[in-house]
């Protein structure tokens, strides 16, 4: 559904990309009632995400995700206030069930959150954060983070930068 959606934004205007984007809302709130999982198209995800388990995983529109993370039941990336900045989270990131990942933190290759954890700040890359509010217990990197070369991994990810909220 999420892919869908970023081809008809990138579609000429017209009557086709109008129908379409109406499709689009259609099945868009279908998905997310029948799954509980809203991932909408304004979000900037990378590819290879994983989602364990279906329900309750929301993701604001300002949110950008990198290549191969991987989401559990219960996940929140949202904003702390109305129209506030929302999480980044760089490559190979692992959020356990019911992680909320709230404002703009961002969340380093690699890291982990433990479940029921609560991230206001930064974790950083290959760290192990747990608890509310979210704390690191392991700053040494368990998961490599994913090789870039020369790009940063925002260069990889579909799209342009979008305004928070
Ligand atoms: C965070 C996590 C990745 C850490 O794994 P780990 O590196 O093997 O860490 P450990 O199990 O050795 O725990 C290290 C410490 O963190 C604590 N801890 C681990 N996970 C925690 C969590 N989710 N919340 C709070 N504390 C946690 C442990 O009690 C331990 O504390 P101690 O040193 O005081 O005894 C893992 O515990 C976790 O939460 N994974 C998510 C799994 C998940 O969502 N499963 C659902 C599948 S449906």
């Amino acid at each position: 559904m999420y892919r869908f959606g970023r081809r008809v934004d990138a579609l000429p205007e017209g009557p086709r990309r109008r129908l379409l984007t109406r499709l689009y809302w259609l099945l868009f709130r279908l998905v997310e009632t029948a799954t509980g999982i809203s991932l909408p198209k304004e979000a900037r995800i990378g590819p290879g995400l994983r989602i364990w388990h279906f329900g309750g995983i929301f993701v604001n529109p300002g949110t950008v995700i990198g290549a191969d993370c991987t989401l559990r039941q219960g996940v929140t990336l949202g904003n702390r206030a109305e129209n506030g900045p929302c999480p980044v989270l760089e490559d190979g990131v692992d959020l356990g069930a019911y992680a909320q990942v709230i404002g703009g933190v961002r969340l380093g290759a690699g890291c982990r959150v433990g479940a029921m954890a609560v991230v206001l700040t930064d974790v950083p890359a290959g760290a192990t954060a747990v608890g509310n509010p979210a704390r690191v217990i392991t700053a040494h990197p368990s998961n490599p983070p994913h090789p870039s070369g020369e790009q940063t991994f925002e260069d990889r990810l579909p799209g342009e930068p979008l305004p928070k909220g």
